[in-house]
């Protein structure tokens, strides 16, 4: 990045519902059991917001602790970008909301939709706003209440998803003095709407009895299709990502989106990196979309994984379908 900043992660935080939704409730729920849940997605458990928690409350929290960590005043951010698909309303945009929770009195703000892929994107944005000169600090939250937009009498997607937010901190790598962004990529197949989505309440279907009838305003899923599709690009990324750095020997630690264990099983094995090099919380989480790789990141750190001068890459695919990375050093 010749003639631009370099930047640098300062904080890390993040905040999880207490609520634990269990498989054995699952079970209670819809028809599946403990057994089919572990085998096929490795989730045990997931966390479930409380009805009144918003998405803005969930991301003000885990921004808090970043900021904390960051050893950053609220006052002194200039932008937050509010990686969600399930934002407090449609408009306006929830990281508004988080700014006026926060004190971030002079920050702008904006959300960001990629879905899973949603904070890679907003991280990649928030370095180059920095590496730019165009703004000191900037703080990138990644936010999902998916249980608002479950149906709980459908198995195939209830027993996947969870809440849960992470947020980073991003400045100066002369200010924050660690977590180097090195590089990142976004990508994206339209012509998928049907993969994986919401249907209605968008102007392709708006809001109606009708739509509401049929269910539109639940998650639609075609696993299979997510599961090929979230294998391949996985391998492909992460493969090209480590190419100019001597490839996969090199990386220290991989922090992936929490999809599906089975995806990060058969991706491990595909790039030839063993598993004590990728972190997993995907056990006690399930799949939190936007808030997936921040949480992970943040315990991955917490649990040594990804430690001072460890050369990390999280990489991250969902509904779009997207798909993007992200490379630094700790
Ligand atoms: N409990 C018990 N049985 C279930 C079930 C559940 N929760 N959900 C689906 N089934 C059943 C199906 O109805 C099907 O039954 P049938 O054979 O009688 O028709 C059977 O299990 C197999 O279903 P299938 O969809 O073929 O299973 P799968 O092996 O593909 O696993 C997923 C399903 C969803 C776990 C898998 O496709 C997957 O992980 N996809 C990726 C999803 C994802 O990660 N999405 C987020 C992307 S960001």
């Amino acid at each position: 990045m010749s003639g631009l900043r370099r930047v640098g992660i300062a904080g890390l935080g993040i905040y999880v519902p207490e609520r634990r939704l269990t498989n054995a409730e699952l079970e209670r729920m819809v028809d599946t059991s403990d057994d089919w849940i572990r085998q096929r997605t490795g989730i045990s458990e997931r966390r479930i917001a409380r009805p009144d928690e918003l998405t803005s409350d969930m991301g003000t929290a885990a921004a808090r602790r970043a900021l904390a960590d960051a050893g950053v005043e609220a006052s002194a951010v200039d932008l937050v970008i509010c990686c969600t698909v399930t934002p407090d309303q449609l408009f306006p945009a929830t990281a508004c909301s988080i700014g006026h929770k926060l004190g971030a009195s002079r920050a702008g703000g904006f959300d960001l939709s990629a879905a899973c892929s949603g904070f890679v994107l907003g991280a990649q944005t928030a370095a180059h706003f920095i590496a730019t000169g165009a703004a000191e600090t900037v703080l990138v939250v990644g936010v999902e209440k998916l249980s608002a937009i479950l149906d709980y009498r459908d198995r195939s997607t209830c027993v996947i998803f969870g809440d849960g937010a992470g947020a980073a901190v991003f400045t100066t790598l002369e200010r924050s003095g660690r977590g180097e962004f090195l590089g990142g990529s976004a990508g994206m197949k339209g012509g998928t709407e049907d993969v994986l989505s919401l249907p209605a309440g968008g102007t392709r279907f708006p809001a109606s009895h009708a739509t509401v009838d049929a269910g539109q305003h639940f998650i639609r899923m075609q696993g299979k299709a997510v599961y090929r599709f979230a294998v391949t690009t996985f391998v492909d990324v992460v493969r090209r990502t480590l190419a100019p750095y001597g490839g996969i020997d090199r990386l220290d630690a991989l922090v992936p989106h929490q999809v599906n264990l089975r995806i990060i099983e058969a991706a491990a094995e595909g790039l030839g990196l063993p598993m004590e090099r990728i972190f997993v919380n995907i056990d006690r989480y399930g799949n939190t979309s936007a808030a997936s790789v921040p949480i992970a990141l943040f315990e991955a750190r917490e649990a040594g994984l990804v430690k001072p001068g460890a050369l990390t890459c999280c990489v991250a695919f969902g509904a779009g379908l997207t798909w993007g990375h992200l490379l630094f050093r700790w």
